[in-house]
């Protein structure tokens, strides 16, 4: 088989990218290793900054995102049992964000991807690429008991942080970045109302704690834990009441709770590979960056890697100018960094670091004593959260 674009991975950002590029007649295959169910089956985060959105509407698939998703125009951070408010609308010049979960956005995409015929491979064993550095690389797979084997002009790495398409990269080619945290977030999915309008962020002395949701009628919320705990350790009513201790108490008398429809612990990472692209192979999205969750930056900075790569592929295509591929990997970079900043700074100013001293506890609130007594600090902090420029 032969295509123009061969995209490794069907998450959000393969199946934004291959949208963009068959609508404007670029011919494209996604490669995913897993089934349709489970990859709907993930849940993630769940803020859209409006880049993203304005992305998913060039896909023509923004229609139940602007119906059913919430508009944000701020959020709160609670420490030390006061519930301070950060309005993104006015620090931002105008700008809020979109509350919708990630997993409707793929849903979405599928979705749109079926209308136009894209041409998906599900349960697809075994990717390698090959050649990437001649004008004729390849991917090869495979499929039912089939070999398959798909000729193309580019191969994009869409394939998460597990993926095959980095380790692709000879190591001498590549430089790893990495943080770990010595924690993780328990996450609960919930059937019950939220209990505030708005995000709660929560710095306390027993850890972070975040307030979230889906819709009005399902709530997300996560507490900071070990890294050691396991799921099985966490009984709901044992969720339940460690994030009630870490909520100001106006809030925790809020609290609806009610059984866990999903329970998870996700480690927090950040990890950036450069340079994102290695001869025809261009990587996008978890497969080249991590982000801790505190930010909200994994799925948005995913989407501004979609939007250089689409549009340098496009005035590839369409104007025979390679300029934007050849810039790709920088362009990119520019922004995931910025973005590493922002949500290493959050995660370093709401958690509690195991090894942290007298000092640090200083220094971390006096770094939100500044967010809130500063106008410059705070539009810091809202042009970063509603998604720096493209
Ligand atoms: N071959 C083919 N597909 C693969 C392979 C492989 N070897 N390895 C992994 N995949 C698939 C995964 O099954 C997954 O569906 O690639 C997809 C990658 O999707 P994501 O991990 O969701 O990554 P991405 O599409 O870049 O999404 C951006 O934003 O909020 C963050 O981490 C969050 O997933 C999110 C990300
Ligand atoms: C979520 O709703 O899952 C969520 C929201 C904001 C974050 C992280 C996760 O910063």
């Amino acid at each position: 088989m032969k295509v123009q674009v061969c995209i490794v991975g069907g998450g959000p950002s393969g199946l934004l990218l291959s949208q963009l590029l068959h609508l404007r007649g670029v011919d494209t295959i996604v490669l995913e290793k897993h089934s349709r169910d489970y990859v709907l089956s993930r849940i993630r985060a769940g803020v859209l900054e409006q880049g993203f959105a304005k992305l998913m509407r060039e896909a023509e698939c923004g229609e139940r995102m602007d119906r059913e998703g919430e508009v944000h125009n701020g959020f709160h951070i609670a420490h030390e049992g006061v519930l301070d408010h950060v309005d993104l609308h006015k620090y931002s010049g105008g700008a809020s964000v979109l509350v919708y979960g990630q997993t409707e956005v793929t849903r979405d995409l599928y979705e749109a991807r079926d209308r136009l015929g894209g041409k998906i491979v599900h349960n697809a064993e075994d990717v390698t690429l090959h050649d990437l550095t001649t004008d004729a690389p390849y991917v090869t797979c495979r499929s039912e008991g089939a070999e398959v084997r798909v000729d193309c002009d580019f191969v994009v790495g869409a394939d998460g942080f597990h993926g095959v398409s980095r380790k692709s990269i000879p190591g001498e080619a590549l430089h790893e970045h990495e943080k770990v945290y010595p924690f993780g977030w328990l996450g609960v999915l919930s059937r019950t109302k939220p209990v505030s309008p708005e995000l709660i962020y929560v710095k306390h002395q027993r850890g972070f704690a975040l307030c979230s949701m889906r819709s009005q009628v399902l709530s997300r919320y996560y507490i900071q834990v070990p890294i050691t705990d396991k799921v099985e350790d966490w009984s709901d009513d044992a969720f339940w009441a460690e994030l009630k201790r870490r909520l100001p108490q106006e809030v925790a008398a809020q609290l609806v709770t009610g059984p866990s429809i999903e329970k998870s612990i996700a480690p927090l990472r950040s990890f950036v590979a450069e340079p994102m692209s290695y001869g025809r192979l261009f990587l996008a999205g978890d497969a080249a960056h991590i982000f801790p969750p505190t930010g909200a930056r994994g799925l948005n900075t995913a989407g501004s890697d979609v939007h250089y790569l689409y549009h340098a592929l496009l005035a590839h295509y369409k104007a025979g100018d390679s300029v934007g591929l050849k810039d790709y990997s920088q362009k990119a970079l520019a922004r995931v960094w910025k973005a590493q900043r922002f949500s290493w700074w959050m995660t370093s100013m709401l958690h509690r670091f195991p090894d942290r001293n007298s000092y640090d506890d200083q220094l971390q609130q006096t770094e939100i004593d500044y967010v809130f007594s500063s106008d410059t600090a705070m539009r810091m902090l809202a042009e970063n959260y509603v998604g720096l420029p493209y």
